[in-house]
């Protein structure tokens, strides 16, 4: 890989040189704040006591060969992109997988990274680097998710140059090649434990070099860590052609898969899965919608927008007698003081007096949105439990509340009113027209 610092020339044996463990830029003297990335306190200091990568390239002896772009041998436009074999992912990635292309599949640890992986890879068939686990483990996962083992092989190494002369050796040309995880590789050629910065960018700099060259892609896990000494993925994120996150909360199963980078395509879309007993299944829009068809005391149906994609989801609320000195206001998956606000516009304007009351939000599935367009389901949900009272059903289907609550109580369309909109009439259900929250009133049973 290149050089990258800023400020300085290339190292000499023996030299110190300080590294940034956030993005891995270099220094020639310690500073407080990187000039690179902007973090604190975030350099390390290392010894170069073997010339790196860039400092041994031999000096090009003979032609130096340029190819015509029009001569370049060009894949079939079909053959270049390949579907991952599930379609949530399909739909975060553009339109699948481009051959050659290297994917950073970033995510803190056991949100299930290793899990949509052996899936996916399962399906498309493959090579899987295991460096944390032992075949032996991955086996097992396989099993778990009911995947096909006869379509996945497993290299069980830590060593970055042993995977690149495995494929080097092109005994099987694999499309897709699966290295669990990136902190846990090295090259032996490096200075440097697997882990620390010059290890993890040398690693991928190699992976990305021989997946461009064989055109194999090349997906690379990293662990989201939030320490200083191992480096995050953060300094992958420039080198790699996609970045895609896998989000969610530990203790809920939503799972949730963002591009936060796609030279090949946007970066609006996510993709929903739920994890189960036998891996990540796709979600369908739906978010835990329990009990679909029955209206209930303190829950209601609303739509949020994430990325570009509209999701049908409920908002449940509690409201109950307090005895403490201070009524509780807990609110999940909004913010606290967008509760707060509408718990206030909900007493002013439908003269509900909660001040004696505690009251709790919560959204199914134990997913956190900042969508404004939810105001008017969280003030739904917290009436209706205030009343003791359900709403009425529209046709068969209970009613879904959308919108932007003003401090006065009105009722504003949300942003991409009209995508919520599509969404639900797609599923057979409808949006209540309301212009004011007092007239929730009307819509109690
Ligand atoms: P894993 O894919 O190992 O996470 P990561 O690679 O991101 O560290 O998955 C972690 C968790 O998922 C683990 O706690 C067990 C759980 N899990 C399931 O619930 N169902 C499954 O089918 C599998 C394979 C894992
Ligand atoms: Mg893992």
């Amino acid at each position: 890989m290149g050089w990258t610092s800023y400020n300085r020339q290339m190292p000499k044996k023996n030299e110190e040189v300080f590294v940034c463990s956030n993005c891995g830029t270099e220094y020639g003297k310690w500073q407080g704040r990187c000039d690179g990335c902007g973090e604190w306190n975030s350099l390390k200091q290392f010894k170069v006591s073997r010339s790196t990568t860039a400092s041994s390239r031999k000096i090009v002896s003979g032609k130096i060969e340029v190819v015509n772009l029009a001569k370049i041998e060009k894949i079939g436009d079909n053959e270049m992109i390949y579907s991952s074999q599930i379609a949530e992912l399909d739909r975060v990635l553009g339109k699948g997988i481009v051959r050659g292309s290297v994917i950073l599949f970033a995510g803190e640890p056991g949100i299930g990274k290793s899990t949509l992986l052996t899936q996916s890879v399962g399906k498309i068939g493959g090579l899987y680097v295991a460096g944390e686990e032992s075949g032996e483990q991955v086996l097992m996962r396989v099993k778990r998710v009911g995947v096909d083992a006869t379509k996945i092989d497993v290299l069980e190494t830590n060593d970055v140059d042993r995977v690149i002369d495995f494929l080097e050796q092109k005994k099987k040309d694999y499309k897709l090649v699966v290295v669990d995880s990136i902190q846990m590789m090295a090259s032996g050629q490096i200075v440097g434990a697997a882990g620390s910065v010059s290890q993890i960018r040398e690693s991928a700099f190699r992976l990305i070099e021989v997946a461009k060259r064989l055109k194999t892609t090349v997906v690379i896990i990293g662990h989201v860590t939030k320490t200083g000494d191992i480096a995050g993925p953060k300094l992958l994120e420039h080198m790699v052609d996609v970045v895609l996150s896998f989000e969610g909360e530990k203790n809920s199963e939503v799972r949730l898969v963002r591009a936060k980078k796609n030279r090949f395509g946007g970066v609006d879309e996510i993709g929903l899965f739920r994890m189960g007993a036998k891996g990540l299944e796709e979600i369908d829009g739906k978010i835990n919608l329990a009990d679909g068809e029955i209206s209930r005391v303190g829950a209601v149906l609303s739509v949020v927008i994430e990325g570009n994609r509209p999701m049908l989801l409920e908002m449940q609320a509690l409201v109950t007698e307090s005895f403490g000195p201070s009524p509780k206001r807990v609110f999940r998956g909004i913010e606290f003081n967008r509760g707060q606000l509408l718990v206030a516009v909900l007493q002013k304007s439908l003269n509900v007096p909660l001040y004696k009351d505690d009251v709790y939000v919560t959204i199914s599935g134990g997913i956190s949105v900042r969508d404004p367009g939810l105001d008017l389901a969280v003030i739904a949900a917290l009436y209706s439990s205030y009343e003791n009272k359900a709403y009425g059903l529209v046709g068969k289907n209970r009613p879904v509340f959308v919108g932007e609550v003003s401090l006065l109580g009105g009722v504003r369309k949300a942003n991409m009113q009209e995508k919520r909109q599509k969404e639900i009439e797609r599923m057979g259900m409808e949006i209540v027209k309301i212009g004011d929250v007092r007239e929730l009133k009307n819509l109690v049973i």
